[in-house]
């Protein structure tokens, strides 16, 4: 019984056209949500569901250096602060630092975008035969539990591949992958099939997939044989697929709390808003501003 999960893949090889322009030159993971680039409110989601290893799956174009910039100590850095009277700023430090020494990483290169199941196939190697987390950057979940120790408790009992899922208004539906579901217990459902983008009449259910998977080496040997979709992508979705056509378990968790999405700009800036609106240090002025700005 296997009641731990050490490692955690996070793709971010996509070439993230929905943020074009500004993605041909910045990452999307960076991007800042009130103080915070949205990478790091996911390791810090990673740390506390217990995981100890990140693998980065980038593209070659990247180098990763953004990234490891980000997670690098600066020690050069903090000898300008200090000199220049700006110790205050090194706590800024101090946090990221104290996050980065919780976690190791490693990179792994996509050599071409195609597709998000093709990038987690290119860290098979690194994860061995063990169970793994996914985490794609364009969901977040704000809740009491964090969304991957959620989907955690239930892969204790059920050792099988876990989709974190939500209910969403019908029209909006037509953006995700959307589940047919047998419901087995609170919060709980077996996978019938996921239809990808349905239309308001096709949609299955209610119930999207949102970014945050566990994942079992099963579905590695099920990834290498997925054929690439009329895109030329190979498709997560589309490997859970035929895996629930062969009769696997998959489970679908409902998962508590709000689903911020930041795949594309507006939905990005609606979280980011939520995040700033919420910070404790300019959550207050910012809503002050807000009302002025609207008289
Ligand atoms: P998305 O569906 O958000 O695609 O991928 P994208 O390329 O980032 O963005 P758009 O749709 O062009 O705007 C979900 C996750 O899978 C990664 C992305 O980086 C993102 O974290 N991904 C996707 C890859 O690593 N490689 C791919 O070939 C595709």
């Amino acid at each position: 019984m296997i009641t731990k999960i050490r490692k955690a893949i996070i793709p971010i090889a996509g070439l993230g056209t929905r943020f074009l322009p500004l993605s041909k030159a910045f990452p999307k993971e960076l991007l800042p949500l009130a103080d915070r680039p949205i990478i790091q409110y996911l390791l810090e989601e990673a740390i506390a569901a217990g995981i100890e290893e990140i693998i980065f799956v980038t593209r070659p174009a990247k180098k990763n250096h953004e990234i490891v910039d980000y997670f690098e100590n600066a020690p050069k850095l903090e000898k300008i602060l200090k000199s220049r009277d700006k110790e205050y700023l090194l706590d800024e430090l101090k946090n990221l630092k104290e996050l980065s020494e919780k976690l190791s990483f490693t990179y792994v290169i996509q050599k071409e975008p195609l597709g998000d199941g093709h990038a987690i196939l290119q860290a098979k190697k690194l994860i061995g035969e063990e169970p793994c987390a996914v985490f794609f950057c364009d969901d977040l979940v704000d809740s009491k539990i964090p969304c991957l120790s959620q989907l955690l408790s239930v892969f204790k009992t059920c050792q099988k591949p876990i989709l974190a899922l939500k209910k969403l208004p019908k029209k909006e539906l037509f953006q995700y992958g959307v589940v047919d579901t047998e419901k087995i217990a609170s919060r709980l459902h077996k996978i019938k099939n996921i239809i990808e983008k349905p239309s308001i009449d096709t949609a299955p259910s209610d119930l999207a997939v949102l970014g945050r998977y566990i994942i079992t080496p099963e579905v590695f040997d099920y990834l290498k044989k997925t054929p690439a979709s009329q895109k030329g992508e190979i498709v997560l979705a589309n490997t859970f697929k035929q895996m629930v056509k062969d009769g696997k378990m998959i489970y679908g968790y409902e998962v508590e709390g709000r689903w911020l999405d930041c795949g594309d700009k507006l939905r990005w800036l609606k979280t980011n808003l939520y995040f700033s609106l919420n910070h404790p240090k300019f959550g207050p002025e910012l809503k002050k501003f807000l009302e002025e700005i609207n008289q």
